[in-house]
């Protein structure tokens, strides 16, 4: 039983509401700030630049695992069809014929039976298969509805049942990207330091981004950009990591991920860096990013 605030007190905070603030805009803020203090706000973020090999995927899996390692509840969704983040996290266990995301354009299987345990504490999973590229033309001849497939499906769902669920993204703004976007809540796109098309891909990506919260999704906001494969023996990759900082200030994150070789050893190994090589550079990286991510929330 919950034990109720003495009288005195519950008639002089009933005064003080009815008097000084409108109610519902109270209960508004109340509510929100009980789910911030409570820590289970949850969220939904997509991964995205139209730029392939900026470090989308080597991103969503680190973050992913650094969140879980903070104790949150992550779902980790892979909406690209070279399927990278689904070799990092495939369901535990010997399953016979695994359900994909595949599984829910292609046939509208609920997101559940799509969602598999990993080896990973605190994370699960929705995997891709290569065939879903093969689909994309049928989901064209009705766009309207095509574009909310992902949204219908996984978001009650991923919000009933995980604090942050993190989508990486093929590297283009078509079908499956706008899907991912429609379903989210916000946006992190990461920047190669030195790559002049990565930039291209940033500003292209905000585009997606605005358009989007403006037609369909109005809960879609960029939450920041991430400066990856940073490299301070170049003065080129020094420079663009400067001008990214001066130009985006607030709008991109503090920690700024260097090219660090054990994040390919540990791409090879088909593991994330955390659990490649836990003291390592890009493992500080990723947890000070996740923290970052926190904060933001
Ligand atoms: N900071 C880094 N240091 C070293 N290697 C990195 C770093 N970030 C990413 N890589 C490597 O660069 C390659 C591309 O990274 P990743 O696959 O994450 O990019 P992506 O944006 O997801 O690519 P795509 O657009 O094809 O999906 C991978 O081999 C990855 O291991
Ligand atoms: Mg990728």
């Amino acid at each position: 039983m919950t034990r109720k605030p003495p009288l005195k007190f519950r008639q002089f905070f009933r005064n003080f509401v009815g008097k000084y603030i409108d109610r519902r805009l109270f209960t508004y803020i109340l509510s929100r700030k009980i789910k911030l203090f409570a820590g289970s706000y949850p969220l939904i973020v997509s991964i995205i630049n139209h730029k392939g090999g900026v470090g989308k995927s080597c991103i969503a899996t680190n973050l992913a695992h650094a969140l879980a390692m903070r104790g949150k509840k992550v779902l980790v969704l892979d909406c690209d069809p070279q399927c990278n983040t689904s070799s990092i996290f495939s369901p535990a266990g010997d399953i016979a014929e695994p359900k994909s995301l595949y599984d829910i354009f292609a046939h509208g299987t609920p997101v559940d039976e799509c969602i598999y345990g990993t080896s990973y504490k605190n994370i699960d999973t929705v995997n891709n298969s290569p065939q879903i590229s093969h689909l994309e033309v049928d989901l064209y001849q009705d766009v309207k509805k095509s574009y909310q497939i992902l949204r219908k499906s996984i978001r009650k769902y991923a919000n009933e049942h995980y604090d942050i669920t993190i989508i990486d993204n093929n590297p283009s703004l078509g079908l499956y990207t706008i899907n991912s976007l429609i379903a989210s809540d916000c946006a992190i796109i990461p920047i190669e330091a030195g790559c002049r098309y990565s930039l291209d891909g940033f500003v292209a990506a905000l585009e997606a981004i605005s358009s989007i919260a403006a037609r369909v999704n109005p809960e879609l906001r960029f939450l920041k950009a991430v400066i990856n494969k940073a490299d301070g023996r170049t003065s080129i990759s020094r420079a663009s990591v400067d001008h990214i900082q001066r130009r985006f200030a607030a709008k991109v994150f503090a920690t700024v991920i260097h090219t660090d070789t054990k994040i390919k050893e540990a791409v090879a190994q088909k593991i994330t860096v955390l659990r490649h090589s836990p003291s390592c550079t890009a493992s500080h990286k990723f947890r000070s990013l996740a923290n970052e991510v926190l904060g933001l929330l």
